[in-house]
């Protein structure tokens, strides 16, 4: 062949490759969004965001927060993105879903009402609408910046006030104050402003990263003290924060969320704990939670931010292509899906021989035939066998972010189990 039908071929071959790229780039999701997301240079990273560095805006709330809606003109594309949480609408009920929930709560709100969570634009609405029930005031914690701000400001004495009266005090759902305080225009600084996670984790706080504490704030295992009804979370540091070391907390200090009427045990509730669950998997040393949960765009303008609407990365474009630096070309969204599928099924299995030994036991105390002390010992195998299951089912990756942990809280519970209905002798 002659060198000069080599470079025709050639250039017909480069021809061709370009021409693919661009048609490609068309036909999957548009031009704009390969723009955005740079072909092959891959996604857009931190280091393409231009922080700022401004004063706060005069506060136009009542307390001294300073709301979205002050910030709309510093940091346009941030405040819209976080009103599209607004978006995430949706809510189904749990107690539908998996019907054995409704008797392994008995005694609980949680057996009355326990939809799934929804954006966090509804906090304060859901909160105020919950037929469960919300006296005290601490039920506002995770729920809005003014309790925070009231807290900070007031002290714990205002946890144990009465829910509606405080509730008259909220301005806003969670907003830039939660996880900024005043300063989102010092580079989009983050601070921690929930008290009670510095109040127990302390110095150890700096141990996590600080993209993983603005989220873990709320997104964590949490009870309310007897003495005051402060919200605390049950441990000082990340090694204490295994379902294991909390369950031991929770046994020393003989805390109980409620004493169940039909077995008379002394029932713990897991919150969520997202932060527990995530620090003890294998993203943790290598990702913070907006890593996975808050895409970075750019606006039309050429403006590179953080999206503050939180999302699934499984259903976000942007969010899926980071996956491909470490897991390479793994098809996630079924890869995840499936590992979720396997966790629910062993989740619908021990939930439901969980309800059955409840049920055992309930007949047991109602026949009146096993010694107290017996009874007894059964009863705190159960609560323990609850409390394992419960924490991988409240938790709401369904596995995805520590898959290993689901599995080994419901074994820990399927063991349980077995011992309880030993005990009983069935
Ligand atoms: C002030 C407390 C608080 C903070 C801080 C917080 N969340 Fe939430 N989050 C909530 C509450 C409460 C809900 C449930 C809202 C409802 O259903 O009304 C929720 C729900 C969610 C959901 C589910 C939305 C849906 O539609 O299913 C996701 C995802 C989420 N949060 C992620 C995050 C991430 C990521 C961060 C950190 C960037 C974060 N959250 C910080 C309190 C918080
Ligand atoms: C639930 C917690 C949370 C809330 C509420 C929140 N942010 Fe953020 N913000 C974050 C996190 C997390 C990051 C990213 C940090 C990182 O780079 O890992 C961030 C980043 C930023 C940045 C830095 C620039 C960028 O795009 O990364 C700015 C500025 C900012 N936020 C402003 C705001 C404003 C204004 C609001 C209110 C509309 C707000 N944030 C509400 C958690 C929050
Ligand atoms: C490696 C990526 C990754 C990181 C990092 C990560 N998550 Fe997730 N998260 C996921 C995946 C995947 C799901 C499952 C999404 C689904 O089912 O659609 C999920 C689900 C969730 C949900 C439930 C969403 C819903 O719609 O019900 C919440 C809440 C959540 N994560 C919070 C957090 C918090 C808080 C952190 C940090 C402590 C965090 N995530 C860190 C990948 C991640
Ligand atoms: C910085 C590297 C890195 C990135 C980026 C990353 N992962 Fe991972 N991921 C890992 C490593 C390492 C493991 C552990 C692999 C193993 O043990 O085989 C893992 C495991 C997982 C697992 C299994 C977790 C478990 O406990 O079973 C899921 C689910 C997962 N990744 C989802 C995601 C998703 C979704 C994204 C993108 C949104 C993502 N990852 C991005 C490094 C990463």
């Amino acid at each position: 062949m002659e060198k000069k039908t080599i470079w025709k071929l050639a250039g017909a071959a480069v021809a061709l490759v370009i021409v693919t790229v661009i048609a490609g780039a068309f036909s999957d999701g548009g031009l704009m969004y390969h723009l955005k997301n740079r072909g092959a240079l891959g996604p857009l990273t931190r280091s393409d965001i231009r922080y700022q560095s401004v004063a706060a805006p005069e506060p136009t709330s009542h307390d001294g927060t300073v709301n979205a809606s002050d910030w709309a003109e510093t940091y346009p594309y941030i405040v819209a993105s976080w009103g599209d949480n607004a978006k995430n609408s949706y809510v189904t009920s749990y107690l539908e879903e998996d019907p054995y929930l409704v008797n392994i709560y008995e005694g609980y709100g949680f057996a009355i009402d326990y939809g799934s969570a929804r954006g966090h634009e509804y906090c304060l609405e859901d909160v105020a609408a919950t037929r469960r029930p919300h006296p005290k005031a601490n039920c506002l914690t995770c729920k809005t910046p003014n309790f925070a701000k009231l807290v900070n400001d007031m002290g714990v004495g205002v946890y144990s006030m009465a829910f509606d009266e405080v509730l008259g005090m909220m301005e806003e759902s969670v907003s830039c104050y939660t996880c900024h305080a005043n300063n989102p225009g010092d580079g989009g600084k983050l601070t921690v402003t929930h008290s009670y996670v510095v109040k127990a984790l302390g110095d150890s706080v700096n141990d996590i990263n600080p993209g993983v504490m603005a989220c873990g704030q709320c997104h964590i295992e949490y009870h309310f003290t007897p003495a005051d009804s402060e919200t605390m979370m049950p441990y000082h540091d990340v090694a204490g924060m295994t379902p294991e070391a909390i369950l031991d907390y929770y046994n020393s200090i003989d805390f109980y969320d409620w004493v169940q009427p039909s077995t008379g045990a002394k029932m713990l509730k897991a919150q969520h704990p997202e932060l527990e669950t995530f620090l003890h998997g294998k993203h943790a040393a290598l990702l913070n939670c907006a890593d996975c949960h808050m895409p970075i765009e750019m606006a039309d303008d050429g403006t590179v931010y953080h999206s503050h609407m939180l999302v699934s990365p499984l259903e976000n474009e942007i969010l899926l292509e980071t996956c491909v630096t470490c897991h390479g070309d793994t098809d996630m969204v079924s890869f995840v899906r499936r590992l979720q599928a396997r966790v629910t099924a062993r989740e619908t299995e021990v939930g439901n021989e969980l309800s059955a030994f409840k049920d055992a036991l309930a007949a047991a105390v109602e026949a009146g035939k096993m010694s107290e002390t017996k009874l007894d010992e059964v009863r705190n195998v159960y609560r323990e066998a609850q409390w394992f299951f419960d924490f991988c089912y409240v938790e709401n990756a369904e596995g995805a972010h520590n898959s290993e942990l689901a599995f080994r809280c419901l074994d820990t519970a399927d063991a349980k189990i077995a011992e309880g209905l030993a005990l009983l002798g069935t």
